[in-house]
């Protein structure tokens, strides 16, 4: 009873960050329900067992399920779906279950629920939150018309090493794009009100650092520095928390030897103390079990104490708080308290969704069969997948396509659908999806199709065929790169070059000295120098979810211009991971010579391919007049940055302009180049606009001793179309020393343009 009064008392304290504080009634309802609450009931809400699996969704809901739901012994469930099927489980938890409480129903919703959309990484090609705003709003429609409250999305884990193969679930390897994709994301789902129509909560993931595993193993360890921690890694989830996401996951990994799931510095201090955050943190599946594992808990109970002393309130999958917080409660009566905060954060949720006015709020029988892959929703996949192309190389224009070309489509990627949607496919069919081949076939009447060889055989019998079918065509379409399965969890890669037999395919096609547009498919960057540097044109085009092919052609024809940029640069080879564009400058700084000892290897050229922010236009622009509104300001101050963009081609088409800054002298070493800001704007041929960027001091802190230093001196800005293509330089300098309290990567630089 104390704990529950203790508790609304907190909960109604203002915290830092957006999400409102919770209302008197949410507070009250909560301490009432507390009072009345068993142990086993709390622990009950705690549990989030798995309804069903990812490909079999519901189906695991027995009748054992039903009588724990009666018991009150679930707080949600994952892996389900279905407006009425929820409906009636609801009915179950609400109409016959002690306390009524209703249940949440959650579910992986990361690139699309049924109209998938472009892969994550995709997305961020797009440099345009709005579009990612747009999908997400969409595939939330779509996720709460079944009957579910929760996405387990945006991931927001900074990747910078592409062996990973769950970089296809995130922004890329930048905090400053993760923290405006995150945004987008978690707006989208949410908008600003939880309790509106067709809201999901939002989950940002996975909490830690578990895009930094060594070596891009999945599931291994991460040791970073606190720095990189800090700047590199907590912006983008601090960005989530700012705008307001409902919950978060703790990542499998470990820290320097701390799970995450165990680190109370982090998740209680930072994300629960030190930023405020009221709303859910769940655990990722079975990570609270694998406590044992990672050899910081000997025992299940030792396990459930440690995660919740950490501040895990739900236990994802594993069980274990179920099975075992109550014999943790025994031995140690202090966890209790833990426990009513544990469990007030989830009944917050549950009222901030409006769930205990309504509990069958979410889920609508009669809409669920009409918005799904509509032609709306269609719209919006589109637009979003011809945003995320990206342009590498064009040489002699080869693209766009003349549409009387005859075109020879060559790679097995090119008519596969299963790839085009994407792992993450929720309820997506791949029926719904169109792929690269059926939307030429629509749009060209000489268009000759030989798969030539897969990404997951050996087999190269069609090569030959594909050889004949590019000599007799005028131009030929290589589509080559990694199925929807070589990338996502537990798809670490060692080998970053073309999978199968599709390496023999591309030296073979290319080996005729026919014109060929390298079109690479796939979840993750490629180690494939060679084949950039031989093909006249290459487009890089992801995994871009039902609307696939319709968008590609778009794109191939000229009916769009490309101005898609790499989130993550493409690398020379795997050996050379992980590397960035945000790298430091070093003593001594890659040097093309090989005479002078630089930080470098011998036997490969020195950075990637292409850079992060690389990505080229049927357009061209010139950039002019940079300038800026003053050339000093104070720590708490802003700085106008403004530049004038033209498009000078003969096309409409998108511009990406990209802000970077440095810090070139400072108390310790600052990255070499870091984007502070961008904006994706359209351009009419010879139309000129002027962008402003307004930049805070703030932004350019680094983390120094556990604060955030904003030292005084000079800060050198570089504005551009790419982190190697800078079109003009400017600097300002702040007057005096000063101090901010967030990741100077999570502040988001407003853009104007006139
Ligand atoms: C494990 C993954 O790491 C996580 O991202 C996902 O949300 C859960 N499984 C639930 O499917």
């Amino acid at each position: 009873m104390a704990g529950g009064f203790a508790l609304a008392t907190t909960l109604l304290t203002p915290r830092p960050g957006r999400a409102a504080p919770p209302t008197a009634a949410h507070a009250q309802r909560i301490k009432t329900l507390l009072a009345r609450m068993t142990l086993d009931e709390k622990i009950g809400q705690m549990h989030q067992p798995a309804g069903g699996r990812q490909k079999a969704l519901n189906s695991k809901i027995d009748a054992a399920a039903l009588d724990l739901v009666r018991q009150g012994g679930v707080g949600s469930y994952l892996h389900v779906a279905g407006a009425q099927f929820l409906r009636d489980l609801q009915k179950v938890a609400v109409e016959e279950s002690r306390l009524k409480i209703p249940l949440l129903f959650a579910i992986d919703v990361i690139h699309g629920f049924r109209t998938l959309y472009p892969v994550p990484l995709a997305m961020a090609a797009t440099f345009d939150p709005e579009a990612y705003r747009a999908c997400a709003r969409m595939a939330a429609v779509e996720t709460s018309v079944s009957g579910l409250h929760w996405t387990f999305a945006p991931m927001v884990d900074v990747a910078r090493d592409p062996r990973w193969g769950r970089v296809v679930e995130g922004a890329g390897e930048d905090p400053y794009l993760g923290s405006a994709m995150a945004v987008a994301q978690t707006e989208g789902f949410q908008t600003k009100d939880l309790a509106g129509r067709d809201t999901v909560l939002a989950c940002v993931k996975h909490f830690g650092a578990y895009g930094a595993v060594a070596g891009g193993r999945d599931y291994d360890s991460a040791d970073l520095s606190e720095r990189t921690l800090n700047e590199v890694v907590m912006p983008a989830f601090h960005a989530g928390k700012t705008a307001g996401a409902g919950s978060f996951m703790t990542a499998f990994n470990d820290i320097g030897g701390v799970p995450t799931t165990a680190n109370a510095a982090l998740v209680r201090g930072q994300l629960r103390d030190k930023w405020g955050f009221d709303g859910i943190v769940v655990s990722d599946w079975n990570a609270i079990a694998e406590l044992i594992a990672h050899g910081v808990a000997e025992t299940p109970a030792q396990a459930a104490a440690l995660a919740l002393k950490a501040g895990v309130d739900m236990d994802m999958a594993g069980g274990v708080y179920a099975a075992h917080l109550k014999s943790a409660v025994a031995e140690d009566p202090s966890l209790l308290p833990l426990i009513d905060q544990a469990v007030g954060h989830i009944l917050l949720t549950k009222a901030r969704l409006g769930l205990f006015d309504d509990p069958y709020r979410f889920g609508d029988v009669a809409r669920e069969k009409t918005v799904m892959v509509s032609a709306p929703h269609r719209a919006i996949a589109r637009d979003a997948a011809r945003k995320a192309v990206v342009l590498l190389k064009n040489d002699g224009a080869l693209l766009p396509l003349a549409k009387t070309a005859k075109v020879a489509v060559v790679g097995a990627l090119a008519d596969d659908a299963r790839s085009a949607i994407g792992s993450w496919k929720a309820r997506g069919e791949e029926t719904d999806a169109v792929t690269l081949l059926a939307a030429l076939k629509t749009r060209l009447s000489g268009v000759t199709y030989v798969p030539g060889a897969a990404p997951r055989s050996d087999d190269l019998s069609g090569v030959a065929a594909a050889v004949e079918a590019a000599k007799a065509a005028d131009v030929t379409l290589l589509v080559v790169g990694e199925d929807f399965d070589h990338s996502a969890e537990s798809r670490s890669r060692a080998d970053l070059s073309l999978p199968g037999g599709q390496k023999a395919l591309a030296d073979a096609v290319l080996a005729t000295g026919k014109p060929v547009v390298l079109v690479v498919m796939g979840g993750r960057p490629l180690a494939i120098p060679d084949l950039l540097a031989k093909a006249p044109a290459s487009l890089m085009t992801w995994l871009l979810g039902v609307e696939s092919g319709p968008a590609l052609a778009d794109i191939l024809l000229g009916e769009a211009s490309p101005a898609g940029r790499l989130p993550m640069g493409l690398p020379r080879d795997a050996g050379g991971l992980p590397e960035t564009y945000a790298h430091y400058p070093t003593g001594r700084p890659a040097n093309p010579d090989l005479a002078q000892d630089t930080a470098r290897y011998h036997d490969l050229d020195i950075g990637p391919v292409y850079p992060f922010g690389h990505g080229l236009s049927y357009a061209s622009f010139a950039y002019s007049d940079l300038t800026l509104d003053k050339a000093t300001i104070g720590p708490n101050d802003t700085v106008s940055v403004t530049v004038a963009v033209t498009n000078t081609g003969k096309v409409a088409a998108d511009e990406v302009v990209q802000l970077y800054m440095r810090d070139p002298l400072a108390a310790v070493a600052r990255p070499v180049k870091e984007l502070r800001g961008f904006r994706r704007l359209a351009l009419k041929p010879g139309e000129t606009r002027r962008v402003t960027f307004k930049l805070a001091a703030r932004q350019c802190a680094f983390w120094e001793a556990g604060r955030w230093r904003i030292q005084k001196g000079k800060i050198e800005l570089m504005v551009g179309a790419s982190s190697d293509d800078i079109r003009a330089r400017a600097a300002f300098a702040i007057s005096v020393d000063g101090w901010s309290d967030t990741p100077a990567a999570a502040l988001l630089t407003p853009v104007t343009v006139a």
